[in-house]
């Protein structure tokens, strides 16, 4: 499916700061626990065996955009799939996340990093983009590919499973920065080779999760963080697909990260989007900013929240275009899909433009 031949989608435009009919809004993790079509297509299989059924993965990207009315679709798939395809040793456990069997602890373990070629190691990707386009095109919902940022994959690399001090990550890439550029070079290669091929095969924009960013203090990501980051956008900016950066609790890093190229700078629910916007300058359109916690309470006060960030964007450059609407992290499994839908409603209702 050629991007060119299709209308450019509000998604897309919102990325690039140009004009759109109206605010366009997705939700991470809106593939997942929380729509019951998603519990009774997922049965009870590895999610990481689920990824590599091309039909059920395009299935369940889809769902969020019927249920919804989402202005774009993410992928479904995870930030360890390039990991697991190369063999690695990742498993997924339900409620808890990636886990690494064997741990990276010395450069003896770079050799367990051998480049990812997507092709080979996981053509079931590009298949389920293949499938997803297919049932999206002419529909002006934009698909959204991603890839884990190298410093939050690592952390999974290297302390074995989700963390609260990533203290193994930083002992490591203070003790031993040299081994830390290497291994994160290479986590870097495999996310330009992942992006690549999504976007090849027809992801019209893509986001970076750095989820765990935020645990670093502003020299530490300047120093360790970024220069992998600058390299996974600098490797993909000749297809010429707007970019989202996103991470949490990243309020003292936003500067650091619009500075790594992306279009787009993700923002959590801690800082105000009209604040975010003077951390960030006026050359990134920013994406946020709702509390998924929030989205748990009575509709009046998620409807009184969503209308608060929407003004804070307003604030931010005047109109609001160069807003992508969404959660400041993920859909909690808890949420009602009902208030979900009804966020989008709102959304779309109070942003459009003549
Ligand atoms: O709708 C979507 O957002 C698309 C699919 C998606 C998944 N993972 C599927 C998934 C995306 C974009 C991701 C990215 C991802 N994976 C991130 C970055 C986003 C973020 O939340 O910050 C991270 C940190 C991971 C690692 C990971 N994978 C975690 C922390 C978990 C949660 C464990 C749990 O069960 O709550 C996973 C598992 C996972 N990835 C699930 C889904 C739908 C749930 C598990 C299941 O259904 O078995």
């Amino acid at each position: 499916v050629s991007q060119a031949a299709e209308v450019r989608t509000d998604l897309v435009r919102a990325c690039l700061r140009e004009p759109v009919s109206r605010t366009p809004v997705w939700f991470m993790r809106q593939a997942g626990r929380a729509l019951p079509e998603y519990r009774a297509t997922r049965g009870s299989g590895s999610i990481l065996s689920a990824f590599g059924d091309a039909a059920l993965s395009a299935e369940v990207t889809l769902q969020p955009v019927r249920r919804y009315g989402v202005d774009a679709a993410i992928l479904f798939s995870d930030i360890v799939v390039p990991l697991h395809a190369i063999g690695f040793g990742v498993d997924v456990e339900p409620g808890r996340g990636p886990v690494v069997a064997e741990p990276f602890r010395s450069s003896a373990d770079l050799a367990r990093l051998r480049p990812f070629e997507p092709a080979v190691d996981a053509p079931y990707v590009a298949e389920t983009v293949g499938l997803v386009r297919r049932e999206l095109a002419g529909s002006g919902v934009a698909l959204i590919g991603f890839a884990g940022a190298p410093f939050t994959v690592a952390s999974y690399a290297i302390e074995g499973g989700p963390s609260r001090t990533f203290a193994k990550v930083k002992a490591l890439m203070h003790g031993d920065p040299e081994l830390w550029f290497q291994l994160t070079e290479r986590l870097a290669a495999m996310a330009v080779a992942s992006l690549r091929a999504q976007i090849q095969a027809g992801a019209q924009a893509v986001q970076l999760f750095d989820s765990w960013a935020g645990s670093l203090a502003p020299a530490e990501y300047a120093r360790f963080a970024l220069p992998a980051t600058r390299a996974v956008l600098d490797g993909i900016a000749d297809l010429g697909v707007p970019t989202i950066l996103f991470g949490v609790g990243t309020g003292e890093l936003l500067a650091l990260m619009a500075s790594a190229g992306p279009d787009v700078v993700g923002v959590d629910w801690r800082v105000p989007l009209d604040e975010a916007r003077r951390r960030v300058g006026g050359g990134h359109a920013l994406q946020g900013n709702l509390d998924p916690a929030l989205c748990l309470a009575p509709w009046p006060v998620v409807a009184d929240a969503s209308r608060a960030v929407l003004a804070a964007a307003a604030a931010a450059d005047g109109t609001g275009t160069g807003h992508v609407f969404n959660l400041g992290h993920g859909v909690l499994p808890e949420t009602d899909p009902g208030i979900l839908a009804a966020v989008v409603e709102l959304v779309h209702n109070e942003t459009a433009r003549a």
